[in-house]
């Protein structure tokens, strides 16, 4: 068909359509008098290009999924984790909007608050856009089942892997026919644990290579490109949320925006399951990092500083303030299991 009746068809414009064929996307083939001709194939292309063009894709990155159909999963994956992105976005500018308002309405908006909040809401965006993964987990994931058996020389930061991991299924006892977010799902290890109790498992994880490990893996699992400050999954969604051996990999000050993210898509009577590398409080960490410094124990020191092990009181405190009911349990020194539901 030509150029007019395919725009019809889908409901463009025929200089739509050129405009693709002008950027490589589409090469219909050319008859009399330079006329070009959609058959079937150009026209599904069409379409998937608009749909992609629709839910914000670049016409380069509309190109690059489209030469390797096997990849399109993956664009798509990490298209809708940046819309979620860009939606929680707007939903704080709309909180700050109502707050300048509110204060408006009772006549106390003076210039300082305006600062003030804008101030806050800039900080807010700051964070969210400033983790990076200097881990490199992408070059991890096809070695990762197999390094977690290594034990380090004077520091294992897997010792006691499996039964924090076991003790994390427990504590929830899921139902069969729930849903479970596990976040820096990585390979799917603790996920795994659900699948096997009837539980819809979705594994969030920002590295795409562990989410493809994971898949291989796991094939019946929900693999979601995403992180712990815009996890791609709408409010009240999950009936809980494990994360194991990840939030180390965040700053303290993203930690408690994390608890605020899990809280947002956790439903009412939820309840979040976290085990990971963490000190009881300000107070253990300096006894323990003394400890290792006497000892010249640099393996544990330069492990603790290369992460963020997290101060255990802050996350316990933050959920206590929200309404939850909150219960810790420490494996070892340095791993910990903290549980928490919601009442
Ligand atoms: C050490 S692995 C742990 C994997 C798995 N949970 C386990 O227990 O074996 C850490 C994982 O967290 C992911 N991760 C780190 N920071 C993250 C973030 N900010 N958001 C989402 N995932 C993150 C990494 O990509 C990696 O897959």
């Amino acid at each position: 068909m030509k150029i007019k009746e395919a725009a019809n068809q889908l409901h463009t414009t025929p200089r739509t359509i050129r405009f693709y064929e002008e950027k490589g996307l589409i090469e219909p083939e050319k008859g009399e008098n330079d006329y070009r001709y959609y058959n079937e194939a150009d026209l599904w292309r069409l379409q998937a290009i608009l749909a992609l063009r629709e839910i914000g894709m670049s016409t380069n990155q509309i190109k690059e999924a489209l030469e390797d159909e096997k990849e399109i999963e993956t664009y798509l994956n990490v298209q809708r984790s940046a819309l979620y992105e860009e939606w929680l976005q707007m939903k704080d500018m709309i909180t700050t909007v109502d707050d300048m308002l509110e204060k408006q309405k009772e006549h106390k908006l003076a210039a300082e608050d305006l600062f003030k909040l804008s101030k806050q809401l800039k900080g807010l965006k700051q964070t969210r856009n400033d983790w990076e993964d200097k881990w490199n987990f992408n070059n991890q994931a096809q070695a990762y089942d197999q390094n977690i058996k290594t034990t380090g020389y004077r520091f294992n930061v897997h010792e006691h892997y499996h039964e924090a991991l076991a003790k994390v299924r427990e504590c929830i006892s899921p139902m069969s026919g729930q849903l479970g977010v596990d976040i820096g799902t990585g390979t799917g290890n603790l996920a795994s644990l659900f699948l096997e109790k009837d539980v819809e498992m979705i594994g969030v994880d920002q590295s795409e290579e562990m989410l493809k490990v994971c898949k291989e893996k796991h094939p019946e699992m929900d693999v979601r490109h995403g992180h712990f400050l815009a996890l791609p999954l709408m409010d009240g969604q999950a009936d809980f949320i494990t994360t194991s051996y990840a939030l180390h990999h965040i700053p303290d000050t993203q930690k408690l925006l994390a608890l605020k993210e899990m809280d947002r898509v956790l439903g009412n009577e939820g309840c979040i399951a976290i085990a990971d590398l963490m000190f009881k409080d300000e107070h253990d960490r300096k006894l323990k990092l003394a400890k290792y410094k006497e000892e010249e124990n640099h393996e544990a020191l330069e492990a603790i500083h290369d992460e963020y092990y997290a101060d255990r009181s802050l996350l316990v405190n933050w959920l206590k303030e929200n309404g939850y009911h909150v219960e810790c349990l420490a494996f070892n020194p340095i791993l910990h299991v903290v549980f928490a539901e919601k009442v």
